[in-house]
């Protein structure tokens, strides 16, 4: 079973201990980087966490929760290597999985209740890349995130 990573600020962490249960009930290894508390606290942190989880190979997914998303997606997406989706439509989910190949699903614990999170999650991690004609606007990506921008 693949192993995924969670993280949430103090906007996220109950819908991130939801998702947790959830994964843990269907067999998933969970890692968990916290916050675990409504104390205030930095959304970028808990996003690098996360991250750098995936990109050391102890995770193959992750998915990060804040109010909105938004904030998680955005720090997530400054690290190299990281392709981070915020939805809160189950297509999305599944789409950023087959065709942007995404390592991470955001969250908006203020935009989407927990039922409709549940599903977003489980579209998001039970689908796989496509690969094909996908492959090659992955790369292009890539070169722009190492400053070779398009022509
Ligand atoms: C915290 O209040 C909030 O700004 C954060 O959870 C997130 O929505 C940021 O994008």
């Amino acid at each position: 079973m693949k192993t995924i990573v969670l993280g949430a600020d103090h906007g996220g962490f109950e819908l991130k201990n939801t998702i947790k249960a959830h994964l843990e009930a269907k067999g998933f290894n969970v890692i968990d980087v916290g916050t675990n508390s409504a104390d205030s606290c930095d959304y970028p942190v808990f996003a690098s966490l996360a991250c750098q989880k995936v990109l050391d190979g102890s995770a193959e997914l992750g998915i990060l929760v804040c109010g909105t998303g938004i904030g998680m997606s955005m720090a997530a997406n400054k690290h190299h290597g990281i392709r981070a989706a915020c939805c809160s439509d189950t297509f999305s989910a599944r789409l950023t999985r087959l065709h942007n190949n995404a390592n991470f699903l955001c969250l908006g614990a203020r935009v989407v209740g927990a039922g409709l999170a549940l599903d977003l999650v489980d579209n998001f991690v039970n689908a796989e890349f496509e690969g094909d004609r996908h492959v090659k606007r992955l790369s292009l990506i890539e070169d722009i995130e190492n400053g070779k921008l398009v022509k």
